[in-house]
């Protein structure tokens, strides 16, 4: 040690009347300035629907849908303690709406989505648009998008929710702005835009391009699933699909990335990791995941994640299995920083 300090100067006067003046030396804190590799402060983490489940229906009792911004309830590392985050950089939830109950409008600049997991009768309205939230439809809410929620059905709905106001936090960059709980005409919409995105590969000639977050706001679980079924496995094992903005061809939003995987019967997908966070949300079946040293066994709507630089590798049990995979994968690709590796 003695050796190590004389070669740092730790402790020495010098560095001592340094420090005291707010300035630090490069050479003996560099590090933990410049890590060789990403070091998340999360752990992988799963949350079991089973136990998510009984909270949500209490909080409809309890929590009253008026007299709150939203009833979600967000799956929180306790990593983060009371910073409520599920990854370092991303939020997961679950909202539940009782019939007749809406979820006042707002906007904000966090980017967030909706996986319709037990919604079938709600509706998500984004920008005046009459967004149906059927089972495995995904639904865009993109930074300052006018958003509210309403179930005008006759069943307790419950949706998946994932957002990244962790990472706009980090940022300083939230912005929130809450709309007139009120106004009434904001409900009064029908799919206005939304209808010219319905097919895959077909835009208006004259519509603007390149906009940072895609113009289509809702992602049919119907074309989804389809597709799964239809297309081959890709190298690590596992059939994906990457929800696109389909004016850029790249991820839905500038700094939101959703992902679906079908896990076929039997593969065990090869182990991969990326410098980036992911919150996987089990949307049908049964399985198993390697991430990190930890061992998850799940089942349908389970919430699970993969923190930055993290293997993991994926298997289904007794059956196919269907994962939705929310990520900040774009932020990292834009900031041209972006490491993958498979075995
Ligand atoms: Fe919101």
């Amino acid at each position: 040690m003695a050796h190590a300090a004389a070669e740092t100067g730790a402790g020495t006067p010098y560095i001592r009347e340094v420090e005291q003046a707010q300035l630090h030396p490069l050479w003996d804190r560099y590090k933990r300035i410049t890590p060789m590799q990403p070091r998340p402060a999360d752990t992988p983490y799963h949350w079991r629907w089973r136990v998510t489940e009984q909270f949500l229906h209490r909080a409809v009792s309890e929590v009253p849908i008026e007299e709150i911004e939203r009833r979600a309830l967000i799956m929180s590392h306790p990593c983060f303690g009371d910073e409520t985050a599920t990854t370092g950089t991303l939020l997961g939830a679950f909202t539940v709406l009782d019939p007749g109950e809406q979820a006042r409008p707002h906007r904000h600049t966090g980017a967030a989505i909706r996986f319709a997991t037990q919604a079938d009768g709600a509706a998500t309205i984004v920008n005046g648009r009459w967004c149906e939230m059927k089972a495995g439809d995904l639904i865009l809410t993109p930074p300052m998008a006018w958003h509210g929620h309403i179930n005008p059905s006759q069943n307790r709905i419950i949706w998946f929710d994932a957002a990244n106001m962790p990472l706009l936090r980090g940022l300083n960059a939230h912005f929130f702005e809450p709309g007139d709980p009120r106004n009434e005409d904001f409900w009064k919409v029908d799919e206005g835009d939304e209808r010219r995105w319905r097919a895959a590969g077909l835009a208006m000639a004259n519509a603007p391009t390149g906009q940072p977050s895609s113009p289509k706001y809702r992602y049919p679980g119907e074309v989804t699933r389809q597709m799964l079924s239809e297309m081959p496995a890709g190298p690590d094992g596992a059939r994906l699909i990457r929800y696109i903005n389909p004016e850029t061809g790249g991820a839905v939003m500038s700094t939101l990335d959703c992902y679906a995987m079908r896990l076929d019967k039997g593969v065990v997908t090869r182990p991969k990791r990326g410098a980036y966070s992911q919150i996987c949300l089990v949307v049908s079946g049964q399985g198993r995941s390697h991430i990190g040293d930890k061992v998850f066994e799940w089942s349908r709507h389970d919430v699970f994640t993969i923190p930055s630089w993290s293997w993991a590798s994926h298997e289904a049990i007794s059956g196919d299995a269907d994962l939705f995979i929310v990520s900040d994968k774009v932020v990292f690709e834009k900031l041209d920083v972006l490491r993958e590796e498979m075995q």
